[in-house]
């Protein structure tokens, strides 16, 4: 038995010495951890649990065989995040570069199987060189497994990547289906094809930062959902997310231990500027209605005119979708639509209910964004909207023009309960440019155009620039002082706890993608 065990142990040893000290000392100058390093900081002390430590590659080819290391290239397993069961792998960028080989692949899938029958969360932590390029064909067929596994668990248990060094070529899809991406700024990227292939076939010079880092991520294309300063903070990150999500999609997330304190806000009622057509930062709104420092940001840098992000309300976990007046007015456009699509759906698919704060002038106008799809693209938040069944609550503070009234979470599509504050604006557009279109010729023959509109534009405000023709209808169940928003909407989600909407039997919609 001693033998034996010594045995053991020094397989044990040499799976965790990984591909050597050079190879550690490598990764560690270019600023990055190991993989075990990364589980450490990421899973509750002592809760790891590995499984297929002594998995090695079957390859032959190149001499493969008298190269292998216990692991090949991912340190998979389970254990707990904040007291909670959830799966993991992270790539070992020591060995073979964290290339992804036949093995490594069957070990990823493995615990995806797992996570999925044991309805708790998966976080690939990717570090790749991309597929084992001495395996081939079977490497691809690794890749395409974990897609379709990807797909299969998608909606069914949360699945967060976070990139912690180069993700490139087919190796992007696997985070690409997963609910969100976390990239770390300077130490990773990802693209389809890197700078060397983009100059060949473009001629365009580009570094890998500046083609798929995670700036470029976070702010141009969207891919990534947060770019972190370093893997310390894109750990804590992914325990934080997870604080706002259930286990799967047949739990609800947990309630943090609440008192209840006074609710009402005076503040509220001093946010919005004076004039209308002026800007704010409606981040300071959502401050003011949820818990002290609850909110978390998905896509800050990424379509700005639209601001959306998970945070508690009175303990309970909302995800919030705004419009953002201080960027573009908080025009809806195609990127924001996307966006906003996007995070509905999974707050859709994990129970979490949405809360939307209404200040909207409509669609943004122009050839960039009819040619770029916003027809398409603003359906898909219309079709998000319409099929969550979710408890849904909107609050309409300022304007709420046109069809993107309808969009946003309108009482007409589905939403539970929907509030105006007094200044609400809810109209086909403002009252300048329906004041000119409807009264074009009164105010082209008068004698002072100029007053003239203004005279129209104060008799259209005083119909349509404020919330209590929607009221009168029931589309807005309730006008409310603003003070009062945090204390009514707590009591809304309250009574819609248990809401349940039977939704027509199908195979699946076809949102408009
Ligand atoms: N397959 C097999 N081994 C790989 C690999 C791959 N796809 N990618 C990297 N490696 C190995 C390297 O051979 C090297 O091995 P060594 O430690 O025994 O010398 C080790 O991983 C580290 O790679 P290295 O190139 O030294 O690291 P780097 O930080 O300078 O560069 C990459 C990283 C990812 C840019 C570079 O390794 C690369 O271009 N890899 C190939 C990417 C690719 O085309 N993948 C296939 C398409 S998906």
């Amino acid at each position: 038995m001693k033998t034996k065990i010594e045995l053991l142990k020094d397989k044990i040893a040499q799976a965790n010495a990984a591909g050597g000290p050079a190879r550690v000392e490598s990764q560690h100058k270019k600023g990055k951890l190991t993989a075990r390093e990364r589980l450490h900081f990421l899973m509750d002390e002592g809760t790891f649990e590995e499984i297929g430590m002594l998995v090695t590659h079957r390859s032959t080819d190149f001499g493969m065989e008298k190269e292998k290391y216990y692991g090949d290239g991912v340190v998979s397993g389970y254990g707990q995040i904040n007291g909670r069961l959830t799966y993991v792998f992270s790539q070992d960028f020591t060995v073979f570069g964290g290339s992804l080989s036949e093995t490594h692949a069957e070990k990823i899938c493995k615990i995806m199987d797992m996570a999925m029958k044991n309805g708790a969360p998966l976080i690939g932590l990717n570090d790749s060189g991309g597929a084992r390029i001495q395996e081939g064909v079977v490497s691809l067929g690794g890749y395409a497994d974990i897609f379709y596994k990807n797909v299969q668990a998608s909606g069914v248990i949360p699945q967060l990547s976070a990139i912690m060094g180069p993700c490139a070529g087919g190796a992007v899809y696997s985070p690409a289906i997963t609910d969100f991406i976390l990239m770390v700024e300077n130490t990773s990227y990802m693209f389809v094809t890197g700078p060397n292939v983009v100059k060949t076939v473009t001629h365009e010079n580009v570094t890998s930062e500046e083609l798929g880092g995670a700036s470029t991520h976070a702010e141009k294309s969207g891919v990534t959902h947060f770019a972190c300063a370093n893997e310390i903070e894109a750990i804590n990150h992914l325990k934080k997310l997870l604080s706002y999500m259930p286990q799967n999609c047949e739990e609800i997330p947990s309630n943090l231990h609440y008192t209840a304190a006074e609710e009402i806000r005076p503040e509220l009622n001093d946010l919005l500027p004076e004039n209308a057509n002026q800007p704010y930062d409606v981040r300071t709104i959502i401050a003011a209605i949820t818990d002290e420092a609850s909110f978390l940001e998905v896509h800050q840098a990424y379509a700005e005119n639209i601001v959306v992000g998970f945070a508690r309300l009175a303990g309970r976990s909302i995800g919030v979708v705004a419009n953002q007046p201080a960027y573009l007015a908080g025009v809806l456009d195609n990127h924001a639509s996307t966006k906003a699509a996007r995070f509905v759906r999974f707050c859709d698919c994990f129970n979490i209910p949405l809360l939307v704060l209404e200040d909207v002038p409509g669609f943004l106008p122009g050839t960039d964004q009819e040619w770029n799809g916003i027809i398409t693209n603003g359906a898909k938040l219309l079709y998000a909207f319409s099929e969550a069944t979710v408890p849904r609550i909107t609050v309409i503070t300022r304007k709420a023009y046109g069809g993107a009234y309808d969009v946003m979470n309108s009482k007409h599509i589905g939403a539970d309960m929907n509030y105006a504050w007094p200044t609400a604006e809810i109209a086909v557009m403002g009252a300048k440019g329906a004041a000119e279109i409807i009264f074009k010729r009164e105010i082209s023959t008068a004698e002072d155009p100029e007053q003239k509109w203004l005279e129209k534009e104060k008799l259209y405000a005083d119909i349509f620039a404020n919330p209590y023709r929607a009221a009168e209808r029931g589309f807005v169940d309730e006008v409310i002082e603003p003070a009062q928003t945090r204390k009514k909407l707590i009591k809304a989600f309250q009574m819609l706890e248990n809401k349940v909407v039977n939704t027509p039997r199908k195979k699946h919609g076809n949102i408009p993608l």
